[in-house]
């Protein structure tokens, strides 16, 4: 698969998750997928236009904050030194500011990929029209696309790449069913210069809800010539090789079936290879991994009970399925420093072989819900004077986070 300028030796990319995809967890995802292609003999080495074990996307960064050179949103996307390529997602909802942050971040090498989050269903940043509420005000959302490729050109060739970064856009179906975008979206983003689009396959309505209608996924790949990411309820590499026969897609986009299990891109890479091969880890396995993604976090971040908040919440998906006694929950629930956090894990039961229950997707599921809008919005698809009266506040307010 091709994004662009960027070869994907693998066709998987580590979907953006809010808080989840930092540097480290990327490594974590990076290392198990170079692992297997080490087992299937494969070449490893990558490059800025060359990715063998596919794209892991930073999380979504607020345009705002970069261009206001917010120090804390600049650590966000701090890469690994052997990062590469280097892929960050941007949010925002004003052109020039989506253009300026992507410029910034591709002179400074931070990427050599930018993807376009306008699938984040937040009431929060929805009702200010951003995230999947956006590709509805089609020239909002084409005028986005076209100032981030401008950015990230005009980056490209300050910081002497060689190349010119790619850019992606990430879109779900539609706000609700009555108001699908996938097609109309795809196919302007594509005119607009996209090198490719990721279609999270449920409606802003859906939320996290119900399953992802990988048929949505099909019908895009049908009509759009630059290559569609499938995205959506991937759980394990059977559920990617499903995806992948079932809708022609050109690579698959893997969120929370990569959290607390990042080895499935190991067992993707070896299934897409035809290999039956797939990761069981004993729980002191995961236990090692987890020592290494907390040593990771804390010298990423540089402070201890900052990486151990982080860690918290990956704790609870890495063992899930092991027996681990509710003391020993409660206190990794709290846990503060790396000799604490190694003093609890040396009291779970060693040696537990892998657990069926460890299989699925773990995180967000929920209901479906009323998407939060803002007044009138649906009741064109032009920028009238109500939708831009919104745009523009919500450009100079910039705070957005899930
Ligand atoms: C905790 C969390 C954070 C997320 N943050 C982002 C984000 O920053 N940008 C984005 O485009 N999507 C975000 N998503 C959506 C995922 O990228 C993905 O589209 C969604 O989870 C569906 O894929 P999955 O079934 O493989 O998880 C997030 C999802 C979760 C669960």
């Amino acid at each position: 698969m091709r994004l662009g300028p960027i070869g994907l030796g693998t066709p998987m990319v580590l979907a953006p998750m809010a808080a989840v995809t930092n540097a480290p967890f990327r490594r974590a995802c990076r290392s198990h997928a170079l692992r297997a292609l080490a087992e299937l003999g494969r070449d490893t080495h990558a490059s800025p236009t060359w990715a063998p074990a596919g794209l892991y996307v930073c999380e979504m960064i607020t345009a705002r904050a970069l261009v206001e050179d917010r120090e804390s949103t600049w650590r966000l996307v701090a890469a690994d030194p052997d990062e590469t390529p280097r892929s960050v997602q941007l949010h925002g909802v004003d052109p020039a500011t989506m253009g300026e942050a992507a410029r910034l971040l591709v002179s400074r090498g931070l990427a050599h990929h930018v993807d376009i989050n306008f699938g984040c269903p937040v009431p929060k940043i929805t009702r200010k029209g951003g995230g999947s509420a956006l590709p509805w005000k089609t020239s909002r959302f084409v005028a986005i696309i076209e100032a981030v490729i401008a950015g990230a050109r005009a980056g490209s060739e300050q910081a002497g790449l060689g190349f010119i970064a790619p850019v992606s856009v990430k879109i779900r179906s539609g706000i609700d069913d009555d108001h699908r975008v996938d097609i109309d979206a795809g196919l302007a983003a594509q005119d607009a210069g996209a090198a490719a689009v990721c279609l999270h396959a449920r409606t802003t309505a859906e939320y996290y809800s119900g399953s992802a209608h990988w048929d949505h996924i099909g019908a895009l790949v049908e009509v759009l010539d630059i290559p569609v990411l499938g995205n959506g309820d991937i759980g394990s590499a059977e559920d990617a090789l499903a995806m992948r026969d079932e809708t022609g897609c050109a690579g698959v986009e893997v969120g929370r079936g990569a959290q607390g299990r990042p080895w499935i891109f190991a067992d993707i890479a070896h299934a897409l290879a035809g290999s039956p091969r797939r990761s069981r880890p004993s729980s002191d396995e995961v236990i090692d991994m987890i020592r290494t993604h907390a040593r990771d976090l804390a010298q990423w971040g540089g402070d201890e009970g900052h990486a151990m908040r982080d860690l918290r919440k990956h704790l609870g998906w890495y063992l899930r399925g092991f027996r681990v006694g509710g003391d020993v929950k409660r206190r990794l629930a709290r846990v503060g420093s790396l000799a604490e956090l190694d003093d609890i894990l040396g009291e779970i039961e060693p040696a537990q072989p892998y657990p069926a229950a460890a299989e699925g997707l773990h995180g967000r599921t929920g209901h479906s819900r009323r998407p939060k809008l803002p007044e009138g919005w649906l009741d064109t698809r032009e920028v009238d004077a109500q939708a831009m009266a919104v745009l523009e506040r919500a450009a100079l307010e910039g705070e957005f986070s899930y």
